[in-house]
């Protein structure tokens, strides 16, 4: 009797030992180096290859960097923004919110370097992340020891971009709300905002600003004289004309940006909300009267890693995806896997059989 009840006991913390190592091994962790044994070349080649496209195309450094950010800030990064529409299935890069989101080619063309190294072995959102990692660096911003390990995810919905993703219009309230359900804070939100420190806009994404007063569009003061250079490059009407996002240095990652906001010559009307809360405005003013870019880049570091993690796939969960613009078809089972459940099979199959045979005798 007492030796059944141990033998339950037993049993019970054997379950328990296995459902915890479920949950340990499936929970989501990325770390730096994940590729060093499967395909150690990994971060040079993406490297080399967003050198290389920077130096024949520097416009593509901001897209490159928002297509990473719009990926992680819908359904996590994971990949879902590279996903083409099918048929009955509308993706996120098709929605409205994300009609000037670019910079795909950049990713095909470095996953085709990858594959040609390590076939299958890097994950599409692998490569935008560590794309965007060094957009930061390339463009004299601070090295980013980033995670790895991330899978692909294998579906991508338009209909969740507008519930995830930070509007044009958001006011600060709304930025913060949103930022919150990642866990991030009012200083990452100052912190991440300063990507705007590089790239452009178009002239739709703030023209409101410039063609009704504040108070009747109900966002933050825009500089006079800035309005009026700005309306200069953005009639009425034009959705199409792109703007520089920071026009002191454009190309150059630094704290200019905070500058800027600082001087009521935030472009777009969520730059200039940072001014609208008491924590963003510190940070957007400290940074805007610092001495030297550390401050901004250590944060900015930590920032991005954080971002970088949101809903990622690691382990069994998701695919590496072969062609980043589409799920990878449903594969015929293996040989191997074929034999094993074959094997399986067939010792099931043995049991029955026994305990049939221990019934009838
Ligand atoms: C805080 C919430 C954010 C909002 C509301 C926001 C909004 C926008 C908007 C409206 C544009 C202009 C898009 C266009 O007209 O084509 C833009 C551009 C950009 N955003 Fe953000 N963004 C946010 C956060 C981020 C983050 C976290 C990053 C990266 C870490 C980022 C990086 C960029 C870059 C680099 C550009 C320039 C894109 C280009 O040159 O094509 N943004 N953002």
């Amino acid at each position: 009797m007492a030796a059944d009840h141990e033998l339950r006991a037993a049993a019970v913390v054997m379950v328990v030992v296995v459902v915890l190592g479920m949950v340990t091994t499936s929970s989501a962790h990325v770390f730096v180096g994940a590729y060093n044994t499967t395909c150690p070349n990994a971060e040079d080649i993406v490297y080399k290859e967003m050198t290389s496209i920077l130096a024949k195309s520097p416009e593509l450094a901001g897209p490159v960097l928002r297509l990473f950010s719009v990926d992680c800030f819908v359904g996590g990064c994971e990949g879902s923004i590279l996903l083409d529409s099918t048929p009955g299935n509308k993706a996120e890069k098709d929605s409205p919110l994300n009609k000037g989101v670019k910079g795909y080619e950049v990713v095909d063309a470095i996953k085709a370097k990858l594959d040609a190294a390590c076939p299958g072995i890097v994950s599409c959102a692998d490569t935008l992340a560590l794309a965007a990692r060094d957009v930061v660096r390339l463009t004299k911003g601070p090295y980013i020891p980033l995670p790895t390990g991330r899978r692909d995810g294998n579906s991508s919905n338009a209909a969740d971009v507008a519930a995830n993703s930070p509007a044009p219009g958001a006011t600060v309230n709304d930025l913060l709300t949103i930022f919150a359900k990642f866990n991030f804070t009012a200083k990452d939100l100052a912190v991440l905002s300063g990507a705007h420190t590089i790239g452009k806009a178009h002239c739709s994404a703030f023209s409101t600003r410039l063609y009704s007063n504040s108070s009747s569009n109900g966002g933050p003061t825009l500089d006079a004289n800035y309005t009026t250079a700005l309306r200069g490059q953005c009639k009425v009407g034009d959705v199409d004309t792109l703007v520089d996002l920071d026009p002191p240095t454009p190309t150059t990652f630094d704290t200019d940006y905070y500058k800027q906001v600082a001087a009521q010559r935030g472009l777009l009307a969520t730059d200039a909300a940072l001014l609208l809360n008491a924590d963003t405005k510190a940070y957007v003013l400290r940074q805007a009267n610092a001495t030297s870019s550390d401050e901004f880049f250590a944060d900015f570091i930590v920032s991005f890693v954080n971002m970088s993690k949101i809903g990622v796939l690691t382990h069994s969960h998701g695919e590496i995806r072969h062609k980043c613009s589409a799920v990878n078809p449903p594969s015929p089972p293996s040989s191997a896997a074929a034999s094993m459940l074959a094997t399986s099979l067939a010792g099931s199959l043995l049991f029955l059989l026994a305990g049939v045979l221990m019934l009838l005798f």
